[in-house]
């Protein structure tokens, strides 16, 4: 790699070395100097529209906006002389011409940029004598409020929506003191929803419909955790205030994506306090189930599941995981049905065949997984089916901010016109389901229409020139078309590396974790192979299961032939938050906390390990690792198995990092959103493996839906493009 040239300058009378092409404002950050600003924003185009940044710079006539002045060799700056104090205080004196001096009653007030600055920096009193100019404030749509008089005109909501988006929703009306921002459909916006204008915005000119005048920013605890809805695990920083989530956000930048979150990782927190969440167990009494006390509920589950176990053995029960619960509750699961049952019969609803992956990679999965940071520095990518925009928000993110910070090349091969075709250097369209035939062709060459040929040859020109590509593949791509994608990827220069991806928050987790009816935890082989989840439900419909336990999914609303119907099956238990298909057939209920009301930690579509952090309290749930404690004391003071001894979940943790490869990592130094504390399992043993065709299914998501809980999410219901798209 080419030596990046440094350049030497003076800042304040302190010596400075920067990378050449560095902007003066980011280097005084090395002195730990503050230039404020309100219009530039690191990874945006440049503006310069507030003159805020002003410094003074030997032999240039003039002060100079050090967020556009490039460093060079020698330069002498100064950041703090009475010229630049009087300058600064003359900029926010302007700015103030029309904004409102009402901060006690601003929704911003308390982190507020613009109240910071003047504070510092600012006048005590205006010559200005006119009248200010009023407008209204106007809803934009059940999110988004902008309250013109408060705008400092910083076009950062512009530019990020547009660059960082790719939505343009956005859009500068009117001229001079007149200016305003406008939304793209005259009085309203339709966009992707995203909260990322209101969270970028310096000042309270754009307010959260689901925030605004709640409370102050001093009455809320902040609780950083893990995002409870996809696979990309962005961190999210929960405001909290009496045991409520009130906010999400991420503005102090840590973690994998930066200040990213989609519609759902930022309003997508109210399915916490839903009224139709399960408070309280529940037991099946005739056709109807009724409330009952924890103990009764747990007494019934382990009577039952105890009197199964001796008349028909272990594996008349099946269990199905979640891709949402924790690494240490499915690691608990895992365990009841494997040691306490001795049941070979465990599964999930597997998204993403990260198996195949791990197979496929055998040796070299450590170094040849992709992390988020990684795809957004990758030189390349090859997309392979899959909609990140709508399906790995953070993904599609990644993606557009590296072609358009430093040119990074997409390739796309999808059979529809996803919105990253945008970016794309080459698009190949192929026909529905025929991803994996495209992939054959580029490994080696098995038959293919002449067209699709033709497209995929022009692609492999292209990817064979690149070097340092990364190979992002939806569930379009599993089993031996993983191999076939590992085969070609292993003859294309430079480094390789490759992203599977899944569909929800802990999706990775339940198959690192062993949650699978194959594969133990850290892909061990299984002693023998169990029924997949598909095979369960039909097996229980038809009476060959005689139980199903079933922790934080949906399965009969997704699998088997007879409908959503429990058919033969002696007993179902469901630990779940709401009253789902499966739920509303189960014999004991019980409730359940969400990822946002629970410690532990999950594993995103990358491999990064995370923290969940509890932040809100709902009155009568409890954790599924809580629920699968109490169900074990239960079992083995009916004489089975033995009781789970772990205090808490911190406790399994320490067990998993002894028995899954890659997760020996100190539960302290993982925080939320630790990019840098990513561990990697990898499959120790490779044998051929495929999968059934349809096994690895992805829920197809979009940008507003999150699978069961979808219906819960109030405010992302609310808008309506939730009702357009889903
Ligand atoms: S919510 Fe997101 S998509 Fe909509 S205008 Fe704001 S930045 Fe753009
Ligand atoms: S609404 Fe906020 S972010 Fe947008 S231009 Fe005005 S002050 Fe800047
Ligand atoms: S991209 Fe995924 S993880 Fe990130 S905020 Fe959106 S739903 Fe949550
Ligand atoms: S921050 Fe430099 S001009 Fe606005």
């Amino acid at each position: 790699m080419a030596e990046q040239k440094l350049v030497n300058l003076k800042i304040n009378d302190r010596d400075v070395q920067v990378p050449a092409g560095t902007l003066v404002i980011e280097a005084t950050k090395q002195i730990a100097t503050e230039v404020p600003s309100f219009c530039y924003y690191p990874g945006l185009s440049l503006q310069a529209a507030c003159r805020m940044c002003l410094v003074e710079v030997e032999k240039m006539p003039k002060l100079q906006t050090a967020c556009t002045l490039v460093a060079t060799e020698g330069m002498v700056v100064r950041t703090d002389t009475t010229q630049i104090k009087q300058a600064r205080k003359g900029v926010l004196e302007f700015l103030l011409t029309n904004h409102p001096l009402d901060c006690p009653v601003c929704d911003k007030g308390g982190e507020c940029e613009l109240q910071d600055m003047v504070f510092r920096y600012g006048a005590d009193s205006s010559r200005f004598v006119e009248e200010k100019i009023h407008r209204p404030e106007e809803k934009w749509s059940e999110i988004v409020y902008y309250d013109a008089p408060r705008c400092i005109l910083c076009f950062r909501c512009v530019r990020v929506c547009d660059e960082g988006m790719d939505v343009k929703a956005l859009g500068v009306g009117m001229r001079g003191a007149n200016s305003v921002i406008i939304p793209n459909c005259e009085d309203h916006l339709e966009c992707e929803e995203c909260g990322m204008c209101i969270d970028i915005c310096p000042v309270g000119a754009l307010t959260s419909g689901t925030y605004r005048y709640k409370t102050r920013p001093w009455e809320m605890e902040y609780v950083p955790t893990t995002c409870a809805h996809c696979s990309n695990g962005c961190k999210t920083t929960l405001s909290v205030r009496n045991h409520e989530i009130i906010r999400a956000n991420n503005r102090d930048l840590g973690g994998i994506n930066g200040d990213f979150l989609c519609v759902k990782g930022r309003f997508g927190f109210d399915f916490t306090k839903h009224p139709e969440r399960i408070k309280q167990p529940m037991v099946r009494k005739g056709d109807k189930l009724f409330p009952v006390s924890w103990e009764e509920a747990a007494q019934t589950a382990a009577a039952k599941l105890k009197e199964i176990h001796a008349k028909h053995g272990g594996d008349a029960i099946g269990f199905i995981g979640s891709n949402r619960t924790s690494n240490e509750d499915s690691f608990l699961f895992q365990k009841l049905a494997r040691e306490t049952f001795g049941s070979a019969n465990i599964d999930h609803h597997r998204t993403a065949d990260y198996t195949g992956l791990m197979t496929a990679l055998a040796e070299n999965a450590r170094d040849s997984l992709l992390t988020m940071d990684q795809l957004y520095k990758s030189k390349a990518v090859l997309l392979i089916g899959n909609d990140p925009t709508n399906q790995n928000p953070l993904v599609a993110w990644q993606i557009r901010t590296g072609v358009r910070h430093h040119g990074l090349k997409l390739f796309i091969i999808n059979s529809k016109e996803i919105k990253l075709k945008r970016q794309a250097a080459k698009f190949v369209r192929v026909p529905e389901g025929q991803e994996a035939a495209a992939v054959r062709w580029l490994h080696n060459e098995a038959p293919l229409g002449p067209d699709l040929v033709e497209q995929l040859m022009q692609l492999k020109a292209q990817l064979d020139a690149a070097s340092d590509v990364a190979i992002v593949f939806g569930s379009e791509i599993s089993g031996g078309a993983i191999a076939d994608l590992v085969g070609f990827g292993s003859r294309l220069q430079g480094k390789v590396r490759y992203m599977a991806l899944g569909d929800y928050a802990n999706s990775r987790g339940a198959a690192d974790m062993g949650v699978l009816p194959d594969h133990g935890p850290g892909y061990s082989h299984a002693a023998k192979a169990g029924l997949t989840a598909p095979q369960m439900v039909e097996a229980a419909q038809q009476g060959q299961l005689k139980a199903l336990y079933v922790m934080g999914a949906n399965p009969l609303a997704h699998y088997g032939t007879l409908g959503y119907g429990r058919g033969k099956a002696e007993l179902l238990i469901v630990h779940e938050l709401f009253m789902t298909e499966t739920a509303k057939q189960a014999d004991v209920v019980f409730p359940a906390s969400s990822a946002y009301e629970k410690d532990g930690t999950v594993t995103n579509t990358s491999g990064e390990v995370q923290r969940l952090q509890r932040a809100a309290e709902v009155m009568g749930p409890r954790t599924d690792f809580d629920l699968l404690r109490i169900l074990s004391h239960q079992l083995e003071k009916q004489g089975l198995g033995k009781a789970f001894h772990y205090k808490n979940p911190a406790a399994v943790f320490e067990e998993i990092r002894k028995t899954v490869p890659g997760y020996d990592v100190e539960l302290s130094v993982l925080l939320a959103g630790a990019a840098e504390e990513a561990h990697i399992p990898v499959r120790r043993n490779g044998k051929p493996y495929d999968v059934p065709v349809g096994l690895i299914r992805s829920a197809n998501d979009t940008l507003f839906t999150s699978g069961t809980l979808s219906k819960f999410l109030t405010t992302i219901e609310s808008v309506p493009e939730a009702q357009a798209k889903s």
